[in-house]
C-alpha cells in the first residue's frame, strides 16, 4: 500500500522539494499577512484609507427593507449612484423619498428576486438606464420561521430562490461588465445563521450556509483568474432589529441595530474586506463548534444561550400594507 507513495524517483523528489519551497515561502508571507491584519485591526476606521464610492453605481437588493434602506441612504451620502430593487412597492417609495429628501438621486425597480427572468430583465434595464453596476449588494432575504414539517414546499422553494438562487442571476448579469472594466465588488449578505444552524431555520440557515459557499467559491474563481481588482465581501450579521425576526429575544446579546449594520457593512466594503462577521466577538465563538464535543455544543446553545427557545418566540414580520 505504502509502496506506491515511496519517494524514490527524481521527479517525486523534485515535487517534494517544490512543496517544501512553497511552504517556506507561504510561512514567510504568513508572518506578513498576520502582522498586516493585526496592524489594520489596531488602526481606527477614521484614519484608515478607504475606497471612495463617489460616482459608483451601487445596486442594493432588498432596498425597501430594514438594512437595505439604511444602506441606500448612507451610500447616497457617500456620493454613490444608488439603485434599489425590491418586491415591495411602498417600501421602495419610502426609501426613495428618504434619499431624495436629503437632495440625492436614486433609481428604484420593482423586482421579484424569486423570478429569474424578472431579475435578468431588470438587470438589462439598469444597465441601459443607469449604467454599469460597480458594486452589487445582494442583501434581500426572506424567512418563514417554521419547523421543517410545518414548512410548505413552496415556502422552502421561495427561501432558496430569494436567499441564494437570486445571487447567481444577479452576479451572472453584472459580473461580466465588472471584469471588462476591471472594477467591481460583489457583496454577499449571509448571516450568523449561515455559520451555525438554528431552530425553525432548516430552509433559512441552509440558504445562508449556501451564501458562504457561493462567496468563497466566487472569491477563489476571481483570484485564480487574476481578477484581483474585483472584490468580494461576505457579511454575516447576528440578529438585526428590523422586524425580520420579530418576537425573538436573544438571551445573551441584544439584537444589532440596522443603522450599525449598514454602517459596518459599508466600512467593510470600502476596506475591501473578504469576510465581515458582526458583532466581531462572534468570530471567536464559531471555532468552538468544530472543537467541542457535539453534546457540549448543544448544551451551550440550549442551556446557556437559549437559542432554540428564543426562536420559538418567532412571530415574523408584522404585516404592513403592501409590505
Ligand atoms: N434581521 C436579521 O436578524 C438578520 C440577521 C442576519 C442576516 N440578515 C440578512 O440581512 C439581509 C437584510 O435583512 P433585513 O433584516 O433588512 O430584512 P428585511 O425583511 O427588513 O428586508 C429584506 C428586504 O428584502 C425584500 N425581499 C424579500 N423577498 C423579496 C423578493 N422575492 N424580491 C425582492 N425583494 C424581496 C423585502 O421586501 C425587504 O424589503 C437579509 O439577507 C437577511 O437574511 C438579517
Ligand atoms: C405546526 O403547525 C401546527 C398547526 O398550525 C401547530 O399546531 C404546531 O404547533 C406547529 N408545530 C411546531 C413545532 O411549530
Amino acid at each position: 500500500m505504502l509502496e506506491g507513495t515511496k519517494i524514490n524517483n527524481p521527479s517525486q523528489m523534485a515535487s517534494v522539494f517544490d512543496v517544501a519551497k512553497d511552504t517556506v515561502l507561504f510561512l514567510l508571507l504568513s508572518c506578513y499577512y498576520i502582522l498586516e491584519s493585526f496592524f489594520w485591526t489596531l488602526v481606527p476606521n477614521v484614519i484608515r484609507p478607504m475606497k471612495s464610492l463617489k460616482g459608483d453605481v451601487v445596486l442594493v437588493t432588498g432596498g425597501a427593507g430594514g438594512v437595505g434602506q439604511h444602506l441606500a441612504i448612507k451610500l447616497a451620502r457617500l456620493g454613490a449612484k444608488v439603485v434599489i430593487w425590491d418586491i415591495c412597492k411602498e417600501g421602495l417609495q419610502k426609501t426613495c423619498t428618504a434619499v431624495m429628501d436629503e437632495g440625492y438621486e436614486i433609481a428604484s425597480y420593482i423586482v421579484d428576486l424569486a423570478d429569474r427572468n424578472a431579475v435578468y430583465a431588470a438587470a438589462e434595464l439598469v444597465k441601459r438606464e443607469v449604467g454599469k453596476v460597480d458594486v452589487l449588494i445582494n442583501n434581500a432575504g426572506t424567512v418563514f420561521g417554521e419547523t421543517l414539517l410545518n414548512l410548505s414546499d413552496t415556502a422552502i422553494e421561495t427561501t432558496y430562490k430569494v436567499n441564494i438562487l437570486s445571487h447567481y442571476w444577479t452576479v451572472k448579469a453584472f459580473l461580466p461588465d465588472m471584469i471588462k472594466t476591471g472594477k467591481g465588488h460583489v457583496v454577499t449578505v449571509g448571516s450568523v445563521a449561515g455559520l451555525l444552524g438554528t431552530y425553525r431555520c432548516t430552509d433559512y440557515s441552509a440558504t445562508k450556509f449556501a451564501t458562504v459557499g457561493f462567496h468563497e467559491s466566487l472569491f477563489t474563481e476571481l483570484r485564480a483568474h487574476g481578477h484581483t481588482s474585483i472584490h468580494a465581501t461576505l457579511i454575516c450579521p447576528y440578529y438585526i432589529n428590523t422586524g425580520m425576526f420579530h418576537g425573538v429575544t436573544p438571551r445573551l446579546m441584544p439584537m444589532l441595530e440596522p443603522d450599525y449594520v449598514a454602517e459596518t457593512m459599508i466600512d467593510s466594503i470600502r476596506k475591501n474586506e473578504v469576510n465581515c462577521v458582526m458583532p466581531g466577538s462572534v468570530r471567536y465563538l464559531l471555532p468552538l463548534k468544530c472543537l467541542l464535543p457535539a453534546k457540549m455544543c448543544w448544551d451551550l446553545m440550549h442551556r446557556v444561550m437559549k437559542g432554540p427557545q428564543s426562536m420559538m418566540e418567532f412571530k415574523g414580520k408584522p404585516k404592513v400594507a403592501g409590505g
